[in-house]
C-alpha cells in the first residue's frame, strides 16, 4: 500500500499525515509578504493594471488558491525589447557570477521548501511526496546548471593550430530564449528550462502554463531576490495565445518548450514560418511508454515498479507507464498482484501525507480520461477502475486489458495503465509495435536474461530505458532525461549536452 517506501513516521516520531505537519504545509499559503496570492506577469515595462482572475484548486474545484493576471498580448513586443535591452550585461557577466546566482536560487528554495509544496499540493494537486521531489529536482537543476554554466562557459577551449597562431572557441548566449512549460512539473521543468538559459547567458521571458502561474510566480520571485536582473528573466502569465505570441516575435532567438507534441509541431511550423534568423527549438514532448514483462522477472518487485510508474502523479508525468506488456506466462499472476496493490491506494486529498493519487489537474482532464474509458469499456476489458471522491478532479486508477496494443495510438495523460499479453516467441513483434507508434521517451525491461535485454535495448530508439525497476523520476545529472521521435528532440535536460544548445559558438584565430 506505501507506494514511496516511507515510514509512517517522520525523524522526530511524528505519525506522518498528523494534523501537525498539515497545519505546517497550511500556514506556507501566503505570498512572502504575508499577502494573498496573485500572480501577474514580472516584467521590466510597466503596464496597466489588469483584472486578476480566480486560480481554483483541482483538490475540490472549489477553493481559492489565489488569482492571476496575464500579460496582455499587445504587451509582448515591449517585454521582448526590455529581454534584449538586458541580455547584453547578462551575458557579459562571467560565468562564475551567473553560477554564483543559480546557487544562490538553490538555497532560497531550499528555504522555502515548505511554501512551495503547500502551493504544488494547492494549484498543481501534487502529494507530499511529488512535491518533495518536485522542490529537489528545481534544487538539482540549479545546482546542476551552475557547475555546466562554469565548465563550459568560464574559459575558452583551445584549439590546435599552426605555430604562431591562437585558435580558441568560445560558447555564449543567443539572446532572448522563450521559455514555455506545462504544468505538470509547474516548478521543476518551469525552472530547469529558465535556469538552463540563464546559465548558458541569455535573456528569458518564461511563459508557464496557464493552470499554474502562482507557482511560476513565486519561482520568479525567488529567482530575482537571487540576484538575476528582472529584465534577465521576465514572466509571462497567459495561456497558448501569450506562448505563440512570444515565439512569433521577431527578436525571440531560441525556444525552449516542455509539453504536449500537438503543441511543438505548432511551434515548429511558426518558427520555420519566420523571417530572420533560424531559431532552435528545444522540446520535449509526451510518450506512449511500454514496460515489457518476461516469466523471468520477480513478480513483487514488477508490482511495486508498474504501480509506480503508472500511478505516481496520479499518472500525469511524461515519462508515465502507459502499456504493459506481460508474458502470457505469467500474466494471470502478475495481474493478480498488480491489481491487490492499486485497490491499496489512496486517492484524495494531496495535503495528508497518506495520500498516493492526487487530483488531475482539471476538468478537461478529468473529463478526457472519463471520455476514455468509457470508450475503453466499449472494446476492451476494464480489469480495475479505483473509487473516487465526489467533489475535486479525481480519476482512479484503472487498469484495461488490451486486446492489441495498436488500440492505443496516443498519449493518455492520467491514471490509466493499459495491459497487453504476449508469447514468449513474439518478443520481436513487441518491440515492433513499440517503435512503430513514433514516440521514444521511457522504456522499462523487467528480465533476467542479459540477450532479452540487450536486444531490446538495441533495437528501439527510446531516450531513457529502465531495467528491472520503475521508469519515472529521471534524476538531474545522472540520468539526462528527454525523448526521441514524437517524444523531443533533445539534448537531453539534466545533462552534459543540455546548455550547449542555448548557446552559439564563436571562434577566435589570433596570428600572434
Ligand atoms: P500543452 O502542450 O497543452 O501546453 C504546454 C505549454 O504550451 C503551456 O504553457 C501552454 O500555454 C503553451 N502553449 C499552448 N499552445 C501554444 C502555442 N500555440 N504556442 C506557444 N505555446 C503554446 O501541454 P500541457 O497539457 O501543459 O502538458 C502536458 C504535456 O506535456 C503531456 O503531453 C506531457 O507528456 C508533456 N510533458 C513532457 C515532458 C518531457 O520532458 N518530455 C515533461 C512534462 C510534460
Ligand atoms: N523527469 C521526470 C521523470 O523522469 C518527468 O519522471
Amino acid at each position: 500500500a506505501d507506494l514511496y517506501g516511507a515510514s509512517r513516521k517522520n525523524s522526530a516520531g511524528l505519525e506522518f499525515g498528523s494534523e501537525t505537519v498539515l497545519d505546517a504545509l497550511v500556514d506556507g499559503m501566503k505570498a512572502h509578504d504575508g499577502t494573498a496570492l496573485v500572480a501577474k506577469p514580472i516584467v521590466a515595462i510597466s503596464i496597466e493594471d489588469i483584472k486578476p482572475t480566480p486560480v481554483l484548486s483541482p483538490i475540490d474545484g472549489r477553493t481559492v488558491v489565489g488569482s492571476v493576471a496575464n500579460l496582455p498580448v499587445e504587451a509582448v513586443d515591449a517585454v521582448m525589447r526590455a529581454g534584449q535591452a538586458a541580455f547584453r550585461d547578462w551575458s557579459a557577466k562571467p560565468a562564475e557570477d551567473r553560477a554564483v546566482i543559480l546557487e544562490k536560487m538553490a538555497d532560497l528554495l531550499e528555504e522555502n521548501r515548505d511554501r512551495l509544496m503547500s502551493l504544488l499540493a494547492r494549484e498543481a494537486g501534487k502529494t507530499m511526496p511529488d512535491g518533495l521531489s518536485e522542490v529537489r529536482e528545481a534544487v538539482d537543476f540549479c545546482r546542476y546548471y551552475a557547475a555546466e554554466a562554469r565548465r563550459h562557459f568560464a574559459d575558452p577551449i583551445r584549439m590546435p593550430g599552426p605555430t604562431g597562431e591562437r585558435n580558441e572557441l568560445t560558447y555564449r548566449g543567443r539572446g532572448v530564449f522563450v521559455a514555455i512549460s506545462p504544468w505538470n512539473f509547474p516548478l521543476a521543468i518551469f525552472l530547469g528550462q529558465v535556469t538552463a538559459a540563464l546559465a548558458a547567458g541569455n535573456a528569458v521571458v518564461a511563459k508557464p502554463a496557464e493552470q499554474t502561474p502562482i507557482i511560476a510566480f513565486e519561482a520568479i520571485r525567488l529567482l530575482h531576490e537571487a540576484g538575476v536582473p528582472v529584465g534577465a528573466c521576465q514572466l509571462a502569465t497567459g495561456d497558448g495565445r501569450v506562448g505563440a505570441q512570444l515565439v512569433n516575435h521577431p527578436l525571440t532567438l531560441g525556444v525552449a518548450f516542455t509539453g504536449s507534441t500537438e503543441t511543438a509541431w505548432s511551434i515548429n511550423r511558426a518558427l520555420a514560418a519566420k523571417k530572420g534568423p533560424i531559431v532552435p527549438l528545444i522540446a520535449e514532448t509526451g510518450g506512449l511508454n511500454a514496460m515489457i514483462v518476461d516469466a523471468t522477472a520477480l513478480p513483487e518487485q514488477v508490482t511495486d515498479d508498474v504501480i509506480a510508474s503508472a500511478f505516481r502523479s496520479a499518472g500525469q508525468r511524461c515519462s508515465a507507464l502507459r502499456i504493459l506488456y506481460l508474458q502470457e506466462d505469467v500474466a494471470d499472476r502478475m495481474l493478480e498482484m498488480i491489481e491487490g496493490a492499486a485497490a491499496e491506494l489512496t486517492l484524495g486529498d494531496p495535503r495528508k501525507a497518506s495520500t498516493d493519487l492526487g487530483p488531475v489537474i482539471d476538468a478537461e482532464a478529468k473529463d478526457n480520461l472519463d471520455r476514455h474509458i468509457a470508450l475503453m469499456r466499449k472494446g476492451e476489458t476494464v480489469r480495475f477502475e479505483g473509487r473516487v471522491p465526489k467533489a475535486g478532479t479525481y480519476v482512479g486508477p484503472t487498469i484495461v486489458e488490451l486486446k492489441e496494443a495498436r488500440t492505443l495510438d496516443r498519449e493518455v495523460f492520467g491514471p490509466i495503465l493499459h495491459v497487453v499479453r504476449w508469447k514468449a516467441r513474439d518478443l520481436d513483434k513487441v518491440i515492433e509495435q513499440i517503435a512503430s507508434t513514433g514516440y521514444g521517451l521511457t522504456l522499462g525491461i523487467h528480465s533476467r536474461i542479459d540477450d532479452t535485454v540487450d536486444a531490446v535495448v538495441a533495437k528501439l530508439a527510446v531516450g531513457n530505458v529502465y531495467v528491472n525497476r520503475n521508469v519515472i523520476g529521471a534524476v538531474v545529472g545522472t540520468q539526462p532525461f528527454g525523448g526521441s521521435g514524437l517524444s523531443g528532440t533533445g539534448p537531453k535536460a539534466g545533462g552534459p549536452n543540455h546548455l550547449l544548445r542555448f548557446a552559439e559558438e564563436q571562434v577566435l584565430s589570433v596570428n600572434t
